[in-house]
């Protein structure tokens, strides 16, 4: 058996954990078995005393700590860890994602390429590959919707660059529903200068609220969204889904905080993995306004961006290029184009929180309309399954 193994397992035994007898596992507890052992084997050797031959964890009374052990064959939270997260955990123990020291480093005991032996076994024991895995979760861009499911609380900021500097807020709430289903509301907040403009639904940038006479602010247009993935595969690191939104006219209009009536949305979202820890991500939809004299929209967006890490272990950093297009469907109407560069960073040790900021540059010249400003835009998010805001820093 490895010795940082042991080491975990002496350091347990006074501590009254559970550790079955070597007769009563399956399997050779000696370390010379490991180098060409099965990743169950492994598993079965260094994993099970904590959590279960079963990958259910082992019954809390039988161990002296008093974290509560992951249900590895539970796939609503199995499926969504990547394995890159799971072997940092194992390969340098809880604290390099912020859990806890209980959970020991295998480095020096176990090869990385064992530990990914293990992983494969601990990904067999949740059954339904209904779920989406967690590496197709890319990373968020700021305005491009993700074709993935997720549960997360989103905090969107945005201020004008140039002009009277009008700043718009949106809490975002998604929560996922059974293995590929997600809904979304968007509650939007707005400050605005003194300039007259006008606000039209459609993107995350405008639906921020535009300018009216003297300056006010308040609560913008809320959004409720669905999104269901119709295709994931982790073999070709690919994943697609449609979804669709609403717009309800809660913002003020005369204030420009709102548009003049509802709108509804239906869009198509997509994720491919790249070599290289490298994505690309889109989505494409149509807007159509209920309400007279305005004309239906349709839009596009693309991202290209590529994950480093600090270290092997270490914070992700995600610089991104988002592009998007959007276009009234009028004959002779105008192409609004935007280039979004951008930097997602993990903030906390976790990484379930992030933060990402970026300027909007409007790229498209546009006949017709006041020139658009350039916009600072920035979010920090909460993967709220992950835990809390405050946990794993
Ligand atoms: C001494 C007990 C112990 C042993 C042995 C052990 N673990 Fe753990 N493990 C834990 C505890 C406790 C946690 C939960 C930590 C927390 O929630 O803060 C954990 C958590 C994890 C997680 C993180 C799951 C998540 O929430 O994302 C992974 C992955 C993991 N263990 C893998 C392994 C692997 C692989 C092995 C064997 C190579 C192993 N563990 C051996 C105690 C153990």
């Amino acid at each position: 058996m490895a010795q940082r193994t042991l080491l975990a397992i002496a350091a347990a035994i006074p501590l009254g954990i559970a550790v079955p007898a070597a007769a009563q596992l399956p399997y050779a507890v000696n370390g010379a078995d490991l180098a060409d052992a099965s990743g169950e084997a492994i598993y079965a050797n260094s994993c099970a005393n904590c959590h279960g031959l079963d990958g259910t964890g082992v019954e809390p009374s039988l161990l002296a700590f008093e974290e509560e052990m992951p249900d590895f064959t539970d796939c609503d939270f199995a499926a969504r860890e990547p394995d890159g997260d799971w072997i940092a955990v194992a390969h340098e123990g809880g604290p390099v994602r912020g859990f806890s020291e209980m959970m020991p480093a295998f480095r020096g005991a176990l090869s990385e390429e064992q530990l990914e032996r293990v992983m494969g076994y601990i990904r067999s024991l949740c059954t339904d590959d209904n779920w989406p895995r967690g590496e197709l979760n890319l990373p968020r861009p700021l305005v491009t919707e993700k074709a993935y499911p997720e549960d997360e609380w989103v905090v969107e900021a945005g201020v004008d660059l140039e002009g009277d500097g009008a700043a718009a807020g949106a809490y975002v709430y998604e929560r996922r529903y059974g293995p590929r289903s997600q809904v979304e509301v968007v509650i939007p907040y707005g400050w605005r200068g003194s300039r007259a403009g006008s606000h039209d639904h459609g993107t995350d940038d405008d639906r921020a609220p535009g300018a009216g006479d003297g300056g006010s602010h308040g609560l913008g247009d809320i959004v409720l969204g669905v999104k269901h993935a119709l295709y994931h595969s982790s073999q070709t690191g690919t994943i697609f889904s449609l979804g669709g939104e609403v717009f309800l006219a809660t913002g003020d209009e005369e204030a420009g905080l709102g548009a003049p009536g509802n709108a509804v949305e239906a869009f198509a979202a997509f994720g491919q993995i790249l070599p290289n820890d490298a994505f690309i991500q889109a989505q494409a939809g149509v807007e159509a306004p209920l309400y007279e004299d305005a004309a239906n929209e349709v839009f596009g967006r693309f991202v290209l961006g590529a994950t480093f890490t600090e270290g092997q272990w270490g914070r992700a950093w995600t610089p991104m290029v988002e592009v998007q297009a959007r276009r009234d469907l009028e004959s002779g109407a105008a192409t609004h184009l935007d280039l979004i560069p951008q930097v997602q960073v993990a903030l906390n040790t976790r990484q379930h929180v992030l933060g990402n900021i970026g300027v909007l540059v409007p790229v498209g010249s546009v006949a017709n309309e006041r020139a658009r400003p350039m916009r600072l835009v920035a979010y920090v998010l909460l993967d709220w399954f992950d835990g809390g805001f405050f946990e794993g820093w």
